[in-house]
């Protein structure tokens, strides 16, 4: 698939993702691969890094909180768009960029950190996004991605009933009339009310580090 049709695919599926993901959907990523990331990056709380495949921002600013300077970067200008919408309301100083990850418009050895969370494995050309990352990295930076991997992807995945016997997925597959299956779209979602609901969630991640020097 071209750069450009991936971008395309993104915007399209971004509107349904923001949506999603701030009415606190996103479970893996606020439960399990977040923290987890989080929790396995150095100090940083000095230096200067870019967020690559930022999305609409929710872990950037989660980074920003730890580190000197960021700079979110993302194809799709919805994303992009909508967290300069949250960068506005409540500043914490992050620069939003759209662009690829192929082509960075950011000089080269500008940052000391790279990182993606959950995004290479959605970058077209990951070994681009890499040589690239090299490129603006200083001497003795480091990147550091979270993907879905296929050495942890189990044959079979499902999610389990949680201590308040909700069975997951919800919501739950509709069966039409016509045998078709679907599921509701974002907005016949119930609300979260509160915060993530209790139960074991499976992850099928892998995140990694190298450092230049
Ligand atoms: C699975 S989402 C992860 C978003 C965000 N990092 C998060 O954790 O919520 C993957 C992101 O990669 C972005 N992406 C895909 N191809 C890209 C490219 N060539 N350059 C920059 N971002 C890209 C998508 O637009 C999307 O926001």
């Amino acid at each position: 698939m071209s750069d450009r049709e991936a971008a395309q695919r993104w915007e399209a599926n971004a509107p349904a993702w923001i949506e999603l993901s701030r009415a606190g959907y996103d479970v893996y990523r606020d439960l399990v691969n977040t923290p987890a990331f989080l929790a396995m990056l150095p100090d940083v709380s000095t230096s200067s890094g870019l967020d690559l495949g930022c999305g609409e921002g929710h872990n950037t600013r989660l980074l920003r909180r730890r580190a000197g300077r960021v700079v979110g970067l993302d194809v799709s200008r919805t994303f992009v768009d909508a967290a300069r919408a949250e960068e506005a309301a409540d500043p914490l100083g992050i620069r939003y960029l759209q662009g690829s990850a192929h082509h960075l418009p950011l000089r080269s050895r500008s940052v000391d950190f790279v990182v993606g969370f959950m995004s290479l494995m959605d970058i077209p050309d990951p070994a681009a996004a890499l040589a690239e990352s090299h490129r603006v990295l200083r001497s003795g930076g480091f990147c550091q991605f979270s993907i879905v991997h296929p050495l942890t992807l189990t044959p079979v995945r499902k999610w389990v009933t949680d201590a308040t016997a909700i069975e997951w997925p919800w919501p739950p597959v509709v069966t039409s009339r016509t045998g078709r299956s679907k599921r509701p779209g974002p907005s016949a979602l119930p609300p979260r009310t509160s915060g993530p609901r209790s139960g074991r969630f499976g992850s099928a991640t892998t995140a990694g580090r190298w450092r230049d020097g």
